[in-house]
């Protein structure tokens, strides 16, 4: 669509930019990272860093290292005029938008090279270093990066800010740093990127960048419910910053939803506290917030009173995973076969009892083979079997990345069914919990699409004592609100939520010690180092 605009080269720039894009695949589209940022939205940002770089008499000197069609460049001539940009580079690597970025704003000034930011940046040949930069930059994932592009850029990185990137960062984490590195001092910079640094361990050395090294000014985070900029920003962030080292003072202001002008939350949040916190989307801690924790971390949580693992990988479902009707048709024998649950899209039911044989009652019972046995003994006492693995054989089976590593080949690793199961991830908005809670009264064992929840410590001697009380365990579970989860866990472009065993344990437990306050013993137990389980 086309937005609304008086002028002509930006009307103009929108049409290039469609005709661009529907030359172009989606996935040639993703490993150049090629999206646009809406003239609204790269107007806002202009506007706001004008509020912060006010009417100084120094000129601009712009730059944006991945200038597309040149949206924002659009946006800055807009805001601050011709006549303040002294001086305007872009750069980029696609020779089709290079050509039209110059075709479309040559006339204003805009010199563009058409070259690898990250190239040019290392070898000298970089333009004079901009004062400020309003970028974009690529959202290339990590495992579409290469090997030894991935360890040149780490090396860079390095080299020229002295931040070790871990190797699951995405290009844009590279982008911002060396282009702060390229900056000139006290310049103002404002990013367009990805949120999920914001809440995973390879986005640590970011934020470490981001509170130490540079004054961070503003940190807004789009609402992912709200569709005004389409679906490509549903998880973004636009962070704001000078190239200055930071004052312990400062207090960088975080806000969520609406627009730049117009956040539905805002906070401060002191500098020291954003150092010591592994989460920064729960910030502002605003009941509009889509993502808040309940605690500070030093009440009760899931990990006082679960173990909580990942179920197992089998290293190929359609093999190792059959129906028990097929099993019993093959005449498997039924010792080496374990109950499994269905995907958690199969699996509709919360609560899952067991028949006699401790299978799920579900419409298609599933079970896993799983046998210790070497080769040599199942081919002599257990034809059927024998027969059912060659098939795996000649499928290949046998040679895939975790079943190659196993001894024997047919083991599985060692679950005892749990009685709680989580899904792992999935999707809901407020306060609809986006991962399920499951009841599990079955023998069933769960795929690694499930995280299995083990009683331990005061809550498993209380349910051993008082196993009726497993269903309210399980109505505390499905209490936990969706912000929550959220907030823990990590959000994907799209809305996709996932969350990991470790993550799922700092979910606040306060509601159990509520219900039951003699489990706080075993905390006190726990934390004065004196109870193991
Ligand atoms: C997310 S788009 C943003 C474009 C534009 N700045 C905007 O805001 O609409 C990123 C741009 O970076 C370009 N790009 C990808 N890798 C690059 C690289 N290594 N050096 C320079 N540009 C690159 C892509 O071709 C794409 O045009």
């Amino acid at each position: 669509m086309i937005a609304p605009c008086h002028n002509p080269t930006e009307v103009q720039r929108q049409t290039v930019q469609l005709t661009l894009d529907a030359t172009k695949s989606a996935p040639e589209r993703n490993r150049l990272g090629q999206f646009a940022t809406p003239n609204a939205l790269a107007l806002d940002i202009a506007r706001y860093v004008g509020t912060l770089i006010g009417e100084g008499k120094h000129g601009i000197r712009f730059a944006d290292p991945a200038i597309g069609s040149g949206s924002f460049f659009s946006a800055a001539l807009a805001v601050y005029g011709p006549k303040r940009i002294v001086s305007s580079v872009g750069v980029e690597v696609d020779r089709a938008f290079a050509d039209a970025a110059r075709h479309l704003w040559a006339h204003a000034g805009l010199e563009v090279v058409h070259d690898d930011f990250t190239r040019i940046v290392a070898n000298g040949s970089c333009p004079p270093a901009p004062n400020l930069i309003l970028a974009n930059p690529p959202y290339v994932r990590h495992h579409h990066i290469d090997r030894a592009e991935k360890e040149r850029l780490q090396r860079l990185a390095l080299k020229m800010t002295g931040v070790a990137v871990n190797g699951l960062a995405g290009l844009y984490v590279y982008f911002l740093l060396l282009a702060t590195a390229w900056m000139e001092d006290n310049g103002y910079a404002a990013w367009l990127i990805p949120s999920e640094f914001m809440d995973v361990n390879y986005g640590a050395a970011l934020k470490h960048f981001l509170t130490d090294r540079i004054t961070l000014i503003r940190v807004h985070r789009f609402d992912p419910d709200d569709v005004q900029f389409g679906d490509a920003l549903v998880s973004s962030v636009v962070l704001v910053f000078k190239k200055a080292p930071p004052s312990p003072s400062d207090a960088p202001e975080f806000t969520f939803g609406g627009t730049i002008a117009a956040p539905h939350a805002r906070d401060r949040i002191p500098l020291d506290r954003l150092r010591e916190s592994r989460k920064w989307t729960v910030f502002p801690n605003h009941a509009k917030n889509d993502r808040h924790t309940l605690g500070d971390g030093s009440g009760p949580t899931l990990a006082d009173f679960f173990r909580v693992q990942r179920g197992i990988a089998t290293g190929d479902n359609k093999f190792f995973v059959l129906g028990r009707a097929d099993a019993m048709h093959y005449a498997l024998p039924a010792k080496y076969l374990r109950p499994i649950l269905p995907s958690p899209r199969c699996l509709k039911a919360t609560i899952i009892n067991a028949d006699d044989d401790g299978y799920p009652i579900i419409d298609r019972q599933l079970c896993v083979i799983d046998c210790d046995l070497p080769e040599h003994v199942v081919e002599q006492c257990y034809p059927a079997l024998w027969q059912y693995l060659q098939t795996g054989e000649t499928l290949g089976v046998r040679d895939g990345y975790l079943v190659g590593k196993r001894t024997p080949w047919y083991k599985q690793e060692q679950r005892e069914p749990a009685p709680f199961l989580c899904t792992y991830m999935g999707r809901g908005t407020d306060d609809k919990q986006p991962f399920r809670f499951i009841y599990n009264r079955s023998q069933a064992i769960g795929t690694n699409l499930y995280l299995m929840l083990y009683p331990v410590r005061g809550l498993g001697a209380m349910l051993r004592k008082h196993p009726e009380r497993a269903v309210e365990v399980h109505g505390l579970l499905r209490q936990v609100t969706g912000h929550e989860l959220r907030g823990e866990g990590r959000v994907y472009g799209g809305g996709l939520n996932k969350i990991e065993p470790s993550e799922l344990g700092r979910v606040s437990a306060v509601a159990f010690v509520e219900r039951w306050p003699e489990l706080r013993q075993s905390m006190q137990k726990l934390s004065t180092g004196c109870l193991f389980d």
